[in-house]
């Protein structure tokens, strides 16, 4: 679940704290809180075997009276020796600027990090806007939404219901207080929603066999036999993450409100799905102006177990990390296009495989009629295209099949401005930002493993 548009107005959240509104319902974790607007500095000492090389480098923070938060040292992968990684308030200290500058002449490698980057405010040419590194920092930017998944519009079909709202406040918190590596939070469904959900699946699961995509209906009896997805049951986010982590190593982290796409689409580089875990209101079925239970697990959990579609959306989160904003932008319209709206040819005919439109009873029924326009997937041109987020798609993106999808992705992550390459490593569920020679010969060695593997299984079939 992720924002859609832009904040009207940034400065409304900027600086504020976290607060409980009238009503009683409604917590923002700001974008300059804890964490939000820390600059992260890694760099390796130029002489990296001196003992006491970090409590020199530190002293030069010290001179300049920036506090540290965090101080890491760690065994190098760029360069014999260790690299040190500390973490700082940009803003509270005109001086980090010449603090950097003298400790940079110290290093033989230096990176500057900052979660407060953005394109207008850019203060020097080689900061790399902050993303998470290890598969536990996802926990950094789960809580600072854009809005809290409690707080409705005047609009939402339960804005006048006290019951829903008091729900909603419900699901936000258990996702709120959510750390990677907890279980999944369990929720016993009242009989009202179970209903609502039985209504929607009832009639999804009719246009299956016609209109969904191939994947997607080879999976989907998959979740009924092993994830208990039944009309009269919704399933569990434990049940179904840990069925895709099984098939893809994919797995769903429960979100409290909507995320900003940059860390949207980080959550895919580690294959992790931010989740709603509510579901609309009872009053209209068939309807929900925001991405609800039925969405994520009728739309886009069957996609995920499939391996070119879970490469396909990774990609799109591996090309995000340390993207600048208007990259951003057109990655989460690729995203929008394609994982939400995404249509497919399969032997000749049209199919969908988008979350939004596997979800949507009517909308299902219309993408593949001849009122929208079809134009053929290339996320250059597709990641610049506007569209409407309330309403039918007037115009749908197809793709030849995942893996042409996936080629074109990786195409288009190339052309991203970005001074080093990254890998996610399932091992250690981190991002190795690939940028010294030493890693790429390691990752040579590793690929050349690989082949061995494979020239000797393919000797004994
Ligand atoms: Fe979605």
């Amino acid at each position: 679940m992720y924002a859609k548009a832009k904040l009207k107005n940034s400065e409304d959240y900027a600086g504020s704290p976290p607060k409980l509104k009238e009503g009683g319902s409604y917590i923002m974790e700001s974008q300059s809180l804890e964490n939000a607007a820390k600059t992260v500095i890694i760099f390796s000492p130029t002489d990296p075997n001196t003992a006491g090389n970090l409590a020199k480098m530190l002293k030069i923070f010290d001179v300049f009276n920036i506090d540290l938060s965090h101080i890491e040292s760690r065994s190098s992968t760029r360069v014999p020796g260790y690299e040190f990684m500390v973490e700082c308030d940009a803003r509270n200290n005109p001086q980090l600027h010449d603090a950097l500058d003298i400790l940079k002449d110290k290093c033989t490698y230096f990176q500057i990090i900052s979660r407060a980057y953005n394109d207008e405010e850019k203060v020097e040419d080689d900061v790399v806007p902050w993303f998470p590194r290890r598969i536990r920092e996802l926990d950094r930017f789960a809580n600072q939404i854009l809005s809290y998944g409690a707080e409705l519009n005047a609009d939402h079909p339960g804005f006048t219901d006290p019951t829903y709202r008091e729900r909603r406040k419900y699901f936000a918190d258990i996702a709120y207080n959510y750390k990677h590596g907890k279980p999944l939070p369990h929720v016993e469904y009242t009989e009202e929603e179970i209903k609502t959900w039985g209504v929607v699946f009832k009639n999804l699961t009719k246009l299956y066999p016609t209109h969904a995509c191939r994947e997607h209906n080879h999976v989907f009896p998959l979740l009924i036999e092993n994830c208990g997805y039944r009309e009269d049951n919704i399933p569990q986010l434990e049940d179904v993450s840990n069925f895709l982590k099984d098939c893809t190593g994919f797995s769903l982290r429960p979100v409290a409100g909507l995320l900003s796409s940059r860390d949207f689409l980080a959550g895919l580089a580690f294959r992790v799905f931010h989740s709603t875990q509510y579901i609309r209101h009872p009053s209209k079925p068939l309807y929900t102006p925001e991405p609800d239970v039925i969405h994520e697990l009728m739309g886009h959990a069957p996609l995920f177990a499939d391996p070119a579609f879970a490469q396909f959306s990774q990609q799109i989160g591996l090309a995000s990390l340390g993207a600048p904003d208007d990259v951003i932008e057109k990655l989460a319209t690729c995203f929008w296009f394609t994982v939400e709206y995404g249509l497919c040819r399969q032997n000749g005919e049209l199919k969908a495989y988008g979350a939004g439109l596997l979800s949507s009873f009517g909308e299902l029924e219309y993408c593949l009629t001849d009122k929208p326009q079809i134009k053929e997937f290339e996320p250059a041109i597709t990641g610049l295209q506007k569209y409407p987020i309330t309403e039918y798609q007037p115009l749908y993106f197809v793709a030849e099949s995942f893996d042409s999808a996936i080629e074109k992705m990786i195409k288009f992550a190339d052309s991203i401005k970005r001074p080093f390459g990254v890998r996610y490593n399932a091992y250690t569920q981190t991002i190795e930002v690939l940028d010294s020679k030493h890693q790429l010969e390691n990752l040579l060695q590793n690929i050349n493993m690989e082949v061995h593997i494979l020239h000797n299984a393919l000797r004994k079939l």
